[in-house]
């Protein structure tokens, strides 16, 4: 076989596990301590709020509604029964809401009508701008491809109204696993050069290579993968109204947005591509099947750096805080559906990103469904890599820590004279990469 015909490695994808196949049923909707929900649900009709009359809260602990008697710009829709609890730095806590009350949010974000949220000098500086004040300055196409995607959202919403639920989760790890003491076994990898995240990840925990503000730029100028993703699921955009800046053991998990946007292109080429309709299938909670989760990586500006233990253990506690749910079994668990987390603005290596990524996902009791975005190479040593210690059995912790003392350490800002993975190959078995002649037999 030609190796320039082989798209993928590894695990068939149809043996990684998906939602809703894999999940275990709901519990039924609570508003209780820990969960803050604003509707009642209703089969097939848009969910009523919970409660019905209004509660103004105007305090450091909600969001301040435009809606507010203390709001100085007098608006009289009503937006929301329930005021909306800021989700603060180190909070366990979710917000479920409608489809519905997100769209009404959001059209107030279009307006700019959220109080005290136009300048970064006040109380909400911690938070990522939800006013859209900025995707309206200059004239650059990018911003007017953006513009278009949200307008096709807010068409379809307000042609017909969508029913369904989405749930906001803020999470902290409080306990990290001891990784030096691991010895537990890569999972499945499934690897591919073509495709993406959000169309072949469908019904898997999709990462969302986020900013810690989340959305990044979405409201602004940026437009890569977290941007991206924002624009076609614009419900996304409301975690950005409560959500305060995630700290370095936290993470976002969005459940339940639809996509309406198709796309083409990517950063100064994106394009908005026509509406999309979206047929994932809906959970329990009428939420649709879309589990994402905002995990920001550290960004390097010295490439040396990202190999310290310290940063190592960081990434690896960042990516585990998303995959993991210690209160499900490993077997309701959909695989992690990602790829060049951190390596592309943030300026990370895709090689130790993927290998972290990968333990962390073992940790968590997750197959990995990696998408490299066309690099072919990438999928071909990541897939090398994986086989070659699944096979040998041992754990890389220890190695990286072992590559940064005696190749990056006195490297002085040039850049190892070995590459990690031959660092790895080498230590282990003191020779080089294991054959790949059995290469192109993957799809067999
Ligand atoms: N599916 C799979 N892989 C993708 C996709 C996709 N849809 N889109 C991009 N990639 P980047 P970062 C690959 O730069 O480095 C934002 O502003 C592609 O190879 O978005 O973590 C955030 O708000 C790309 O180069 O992520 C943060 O501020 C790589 O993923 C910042 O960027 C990395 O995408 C995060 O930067």
């Amino acid at each position: 076989t030609n190796p320039s015909e082989v798209s993928w490695l590894g695990t068939p994808i149809s043996e990684l596990k998906r939602m809703p196949e894999c999940g275990e049923p709901l519990s039924p909707l609570k508003d209780v301590p820990g969960h803050h929900t604003t509707d009642l649900l209703k089969k097939d009709k848009v969910p009523v709020p919970y409660p019905t009359r209004f509660q103004d809260a105007w305090n450091d602990v909600h969001v301040k509604m435009p809606c507010s008697s203390r709001n100085l710009f007098p608006i009289e829709d009503e937006v929301k029964a329930q005021p909306i609890p800021l989700l603060k730095a180190g909070m366990n806590h979710s917000i479920t809401m409608s489809q519905e009350q997100v769209a009404c949010l959001l059209a107030n974000a279009f307006f700019c009508t959220f109080p005290r949220r136009n300048s970064r000098k006040t109380e909400y500086s911690n938070y990522p701008d939800i006013n859209f004040f900025r995707l309206f300055e200059g004239s650059s196409a990018k911003k007017i491809e953006k513009l278009k995607t949200l307008m096709c959202y807010f068409k379809s919403v307000t042609e017909k109204m969508p029913t369904g639920l989405v749930t906001f989760t803020r999470k902290s790890l409080d306990k990290p696993p001891n990784w030096k003491s691991s010895q537990t076994p890569l999972t499945k990898l499934h690897i591919t050069c073509e495709g993406t995240i959000e169309d072949d990840g469908y019904g898997m925990l999709q990462v969302d290579f986020a900013n810690r503000f989340v959305g990044g730029g979405v409201t602004g100028s940026g437009l890569v993968q977290e941007e991206i993703r924002f624009l076609i699921n614009p419900e996304l955009i409301v975690s950005r109204l409560f959500t305060e800046a995630l700290d370095h053991n936290e993470c976002l998990i969005i459940t339940g947005t639809q996509q309406y946007s198709k796309y083409t292109g990517y950063a100064q080429t994106y394009q908005w591509g026509g509406s999309h309709l979206d047929t994932t299938p809906s959970d329990g909670w009428q939420r649709r099947c879309t589990s994402i989760v905002a995990i920001d990586a550290l960004q390097f500006r010295n490439f040396l750096e990202q190999f310290r233990p310290d940063r190592l253990n960081r990434e690896l506690n960042k990516a585990y805080c998303g995959f993991a749910r210690p209160e499900e079994k490993s077997q309701n668990l959909a695989a992690v559906a990602t790829g060049n987390w951190g390596c592309g603005v943030f300026g990370g290596d895709t090689r130790l990103k993927a290998l972290l990524q990968m333990l962390a996902a073992a940790e968590a009791g997750r197959d990995v469904a990696y998408f490299t975005f066309g690099d072919s190479q990438l999928m071909t040593d990541v897939h090398n890599m994986h086989s070659f210690l699944i096979q040998k059995n041992i754990s890389v912790y220890d190695l990286l820590g072992q590559y940064y003392s005696s190749e990056c350490k006195n490297c002085l800002g040039r850049r190892p004279d070995v590459s990690l993975y031959s660092f790895i190959y080498q230590q282990v078995n003191s020779s080089v990469a294991p054959d790949d002649s059995n290469m192109g037999s993957a799809r067999q």
